[in-house]
């Protein structure tokens, strides 16, 4: 222990003085998923995807847990670097709800939203039924059982008949689950509450993307999103499923882009 030790708040400058992009990945993924954004982007915005917890390498921490937290576990995190704020929070599909619980809780500190592959409303009945049957299969034949059912409706379905590749690099990834992650965002995603009366309150711009030919979340929940924000683009993508991220990179790395630049305004190359 220094003896000199006092508190006080130290200044500092940042080489990275770039906006921040804040990516919270999908079920059951990890930021493994936003690896064309990470690659392509850092240029323009520093990038920071968390591995929620109890996906990819983040602590497998037992359930139940809720959205609030899972919002709370990214706002910790951002302020554990200390990114200056205000930000751009992306989400895609479980993300999303995570985005907007975020911008429930944190408006300060939300530059913008991008909503991605995602929905305002809560589950229905059934759809909560069918996440408590996904977790006793979870807990009767592991993790992966759930993945197994997801895997060919993570894509459009001319991907998966015929990326090979792209299907294996999903299925890798969803495999990194754990059971608690499985089981505790099952819960938090069948507990979460409508966000539908939060949109028309959104005061910061917002960009909805999603494929045309999603299968897990028809793009009239994008179009419903879209009507009811203040201050919305959309971008429906065409060829791509519930992943446009990483069925169609350009396209969807290209509208993040230009919302950026719209945002905090275009570099000037030649400065
Ligand atoms: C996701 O991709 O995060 C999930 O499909 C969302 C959900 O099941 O509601």
């Amino acid at each position: 222990m220094n003896e000199n030790e006092e508190d006080f708040v130290m200044a500092f400058q940042d080489s990275c003085d770039r906006p921040t992009l804040l990516l919270i990945h999908g079920f059951p993924l990890s930021s493994q998923m936003w690896t064309p954004q990470l690659e392509d982007l850092g240029e323009y915005v520093r990038v920071i995807a968390p591995d929620l917890r109890g996906f990819g390498q983040s602590d497998s921490v037992p359930g139940p847990y809720t959205i609030a937290q899972l919002a709370d576990d990214c706002a910790d995190l951002l302020g554990h670097l200390n990114v200056a704020s205000p930000f751009v929070v992306c989400g895609l599909s479980m993300g999303g709800y995570i985005a907007l619980e975020f911008y429930r809780r944190y408006p300060e500190l939300v530059a913008g939203l991008i909503l991605v592959s995602t929905r305002a409303g809560a589950d229905s009945e059934e759809a909560k039924a069918n996440r408590d049957k996904s977790a006793e299969l979870a807990k009767n034949e592991g993790a992966t059982a759930v993945s197994a059912q997801m895997l060919p409706k993570m894509m459009a379905p001319e991907f998966y008949e015929s990326d090979e590749e792209l299907v294996e690099f999903v299925e890798e990834i969803m495999s990194a689950a754990s059971l608690n992650g499985v089981v505790g965002a099952l819960a938090a995603m069948r507990d979460r509450i409508d966000s539908t009366p939060t949109l028309d309150d959104i005061a910061a711009p917002v960009l909805i993307i999603h494929g045309a030919d999603d299968q897990l979340i028809p793009p009239s929940e994008a179009e419903l999103m879209y009507k009811a924000i203040p201050d919305a683009d959309l971008v429906i993508i065409p060829d791509a499923g519930h992943l446009p991220n990483l069925e169609q990179p350009d396209i969807f790395n290209d509208a993040v882009i230009d919302f950026l630049e719209e945002l905090f305004g275009e570099d000037d190359e030649d400065e």
